[in-house]
């Protein structure tokens, strides 16, 4: 198990990191000698985290629990209210210390709720998908979306800490291990400026190396978010891959074809290495090889020129922008991002138009 520190959170990782979970509460109510801890678990696979999470940490059992719907289809406010209202209910204090089970979406919607009742709540992120231990649980981003607009209500709120403990994944579909990979193949693609596609590859084929990848994964989030916490800087490269693929998500979301946000952000990776060709010297030879690496993973994702508008419209309403114009992440080389590069709605839409044209498939 490895000890990462991100300012106040320490992030245990590794098998056997859960055990470590006890202690943690444990000394929190020690320190804090009238406070209660709740847990928050994610509905839909409760049958399946929350047992797990009982047996490494027994005491938990006399803690209060509720149980979120918390698909990307309810990361709404909304969906919180029901959950407030119940904590209200039931006293919960400044000092209740909350604990989230579950996904992406569970991190953010828990870590969003625990931030704004009563100003805040301490809270601990407990990831059970692949994506959420790579990404979400930690950085201290919480978020819901607002109608089909991706996290535009949020907080900056580190976690007290996080428990990435892979015992989770043994129940994890074949299609969320996918997903998640992708945000891990996003930090090798801006972190390694010795990155190659050959050796990304061994991510979906060899454990030991996804788990080595993964471990690399929380440890350079941790990096960057200490230094850029308000995303200001260089936090904003975490974004490589979002522009398009938070666009891709909704608008699959909207037909009720939803993606997951991995597959999304794999295909988001593309497009903007895309434009990275023309913008920024990314080499062609070097983009090609990444699209044949993702078409072969992650297939295609197709859309029709009718949609484009509709694809504009989410990038132009992301909230990374300034005014009218787009803010993608874009690499003039591996490990090396250009996060401040203006460009027209314009050129965006000729990259979907191309893509259509190819089918979703650049190197075809
Ligand atoms: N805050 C951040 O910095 C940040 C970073 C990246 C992504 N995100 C957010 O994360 C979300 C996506 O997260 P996600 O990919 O984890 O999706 P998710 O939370 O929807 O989980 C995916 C599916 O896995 C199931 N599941 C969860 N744990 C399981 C387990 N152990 N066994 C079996 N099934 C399990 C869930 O029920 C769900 O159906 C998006 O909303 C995205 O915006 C946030």
């Amino acid at each position: 198990m490895k000890t990462i520190k991100d300012q106040d959170c320490t992030i245990y990782a590794g098998e056997g990191s859960l055990s470590q979970l006890q202690g943690e509460v444990a000394r929190y109510l020690a320190a804090e000698p009238d406070a209660t801890c709740v847990v928050l678990c994610e509905q839909a696979a409760a049958k399946k985290i929350f047992p797990v999470l009982l047996r490494a940490c027994p005491s938990l059992r006399r803690c209060k629990r509720y149980f979120l719907p918390a698909t990307e289809a309810q990361k709404h406010i909304e969906t919180l209210l029901p959950l407030w209202k119940q904590w209200a209910d039931d006293k919960l204090d400044r000092k209740t210390l909350v604990i989230n089970l579950g996904g992406g979406v569970l991190c953010d919607m828990g870590g969003f709720a625990a931030s704004l009742f009563k100003r805040g709540l301490p809270f601990i992120n407990i990831p059970t998908t692949l994506l959420a231990m790579a990404d979400a649980s930690a950085g201290g981003k919480t978020a819901v979306d607002l109608g089909e607009i991706k996290n535009i209500l949020g907080s900056f709120n580190r976690p007290r800490a996080v428990f990435v403990d892979p015992v989770f994944l043994k129940t994890l579909p074949a299609r969320e291990m996918l997903s998640g990979m992708a945000e891990i193949l996003k930090m090798q693609c801006i972190c390694r400026t010795d990155f190659s596609v050959q050796r990304a590859e061994k991510i979906f084929t060899d454990p030991e190396y996804l788990n080595e990848a993964l471990l690399f994964a929380i440890k350079n989030k941790a990096l960057i978010t200490q230094q850029d916490f308000k995303e200001e800087n260089i936090r904003k490269t975490l974004n490589f891959g979002h522009t398009f693929g938070h666009a891709f998500e909704a608008l699959a979301l909207r037909k009720k074809h939803p993606i997951s946000h991995g597959e999304a952000v794999a295909h988001g990776m593309v497009c903007e290495l895309y434009l990275s060709c023309r913008k920024c010297g990314f080499t062609r030879a070097r983009f090609e090889s990444f699209a044949r690496l993702i078409n072969a993973r992650y297939g295609s994702f197709t859309y029709t020129e009718k949609d484009i508008p509709a694809l504009l419209n989410y990038m132009v309403n992301d909230k990374k922008n300034k005014g009218r114009k787009i803010y993608p992440v874009l690499l003039s080389d591996w490990g090396k991002c250009v996060f401040d590069k203006a460009v027209f709605p314009l050129v965006i839409e000729k990259t979907l138009h191309d893509n259509t044209k190819k089918n979703g498939r650049y190197n075809a």
